[in-house]
């Protein structure tokens, strides 16, 4: 039986059909090529061009395809865009998941690890966050990713569908075999853009806000290897396919690294001096966001591999500086 990936050639997606199939996992990838890249979808993955929104589209491939388990990456994921255009964001996000989720029963295809965040917190109550926190999200991209939670909960009470939704912190890093790596249009994540500089398409990095109350004055985020996060999904998909419940996990590392500190990482890894400017603060950022990770420990048996931030933005730079793909 195969493992089907809508978003499977999308950033955290691709990585994830990599581990999948490195793993010796049957693979079947579904993408609009929205957002995502043919480059990235591994030659071994059969791929189906089209979009979740398309229910004879999606009900194509399962009737093609023997599938045992979904897991699911499509979706729409900048906070910025969400914010000026949230529907676009219900349509997608939500709405999309809701076609999925009606093909997937109506083909008895009842298991499905989601790509969650730690968006759906807001502002956080207390660091390390736990997933029993409150999720109150302070931007349309959390509230979908929390909508999209809430429907599967629902459908599991409604219909019997077992879920395991994977709330990732900050991923990044690249694929060790330098084939895949992180690429957004536009991008909007930390660690890509600083490695612009040294690699001449900007000049200096924007940090947003260094008056925040940590003890630089920059915001803090826990940085997750993609590799990492691919491997949970793996363990998650095992998890529901030997008979386990659903469940909620966060993914990261439990330790969190300021915006300064990550510059300064990223001038160590690439020799560069990689200029800085401090500009006012991004809207809706928190000041801290931190995992705790217990859950996904003790339930899953899963922990990061990669915890050193110089390791993380060594695997981006060897990607970033060696493709031709960006
Ligand atoms: N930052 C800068 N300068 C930049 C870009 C980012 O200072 O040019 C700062 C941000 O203000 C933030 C940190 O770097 O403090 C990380 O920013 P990213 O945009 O890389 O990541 P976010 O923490 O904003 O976003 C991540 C995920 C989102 C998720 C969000 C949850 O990428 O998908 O966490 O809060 F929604």
């Amino acid at each position: 039986m195969a493992i089907l990936v809508p978003g499977g050639a999308g950033y955290i997606g691709s990585h994830t059909v990599y581990e999948l199939i490195d793993s010796g996992e049957d693979v079947a990838v579904i993408d609009n090529l929205e957002t995502g890249h043919e480059w990235a979808i591994h030659p071994k993955a059969r791929f189906y061009k089209g979009d979740i929104r398309d229910r004879a589209f999606v009900d194509g491939v399962f009737e093609k395809e023997d599938i045992e388990c979904v897991i699911h990456f499509a979706a729409n994921s900048l906070v910025g865009e969400s914010m000026t255009d949230p529907l676009k964001y219900y349509e997608n996000n939500v709405h999309g998941t809701q076609v999925l989720l009606q093909s997937m029963l109506a083909h008895d295809v009842k298991k499905i690890v989601f790509s969650s965040t730690a968006a759906v917190y807001g502002e956080p109550v207390r660091t390390p966050i736990e997933e029993s926190d409150p999720a109150c999200p302070t931007n349309t991209y959390g509230d979908t990713k929390l909508t999209m939670e809430k429907m599967m909960a629902w459908t599991e009470k409604a219909h019997g569908l077992k879920y395991i939704s994977l709330r990732y912190f900050n991923a990044c890093g690249a694929h060790i075999s330098g084939r895949i790596g992180e690429a957004h249009n536009p991008e909007t994540h930390l660690i890509p853009l600083i490695l612009q500089v040294p690699l001449g398409s900007r000049e200096f990095i924007s940090i947003y806000g260094d008056d925040y109350d940590t003890p630089d004055g920059t915001c803090i985020r826990d940085y997750i290897h993609v590799t990492d996060l691919a491997d949970a999904h793996i363990l998650a998909a095992r998890h529901l396919n030997s008979g386990g419940e659903s469940n909620i996990f966060n993914l990261g590392i439990g330790k969190g690294f300021s915006v300064r500190e990550v510059i300064d990482c990223a001038r160590y890894v690439t020799g560069h001096p990689i200029p800085e400017k401090t500009t006012p603060r991004r809207s809706g950022d928190p000041a801290r966001l931190i995992a705790s990770c217990k859950k996904a420990n003790e339930v899953l048996g899963w922990s990061a591999k990669h915890t050193d931030i110089s390791q993380m933005i060594s695997s981006a730079w060897n990607w970033h500086r060696n493709t031709d793909l960006i």
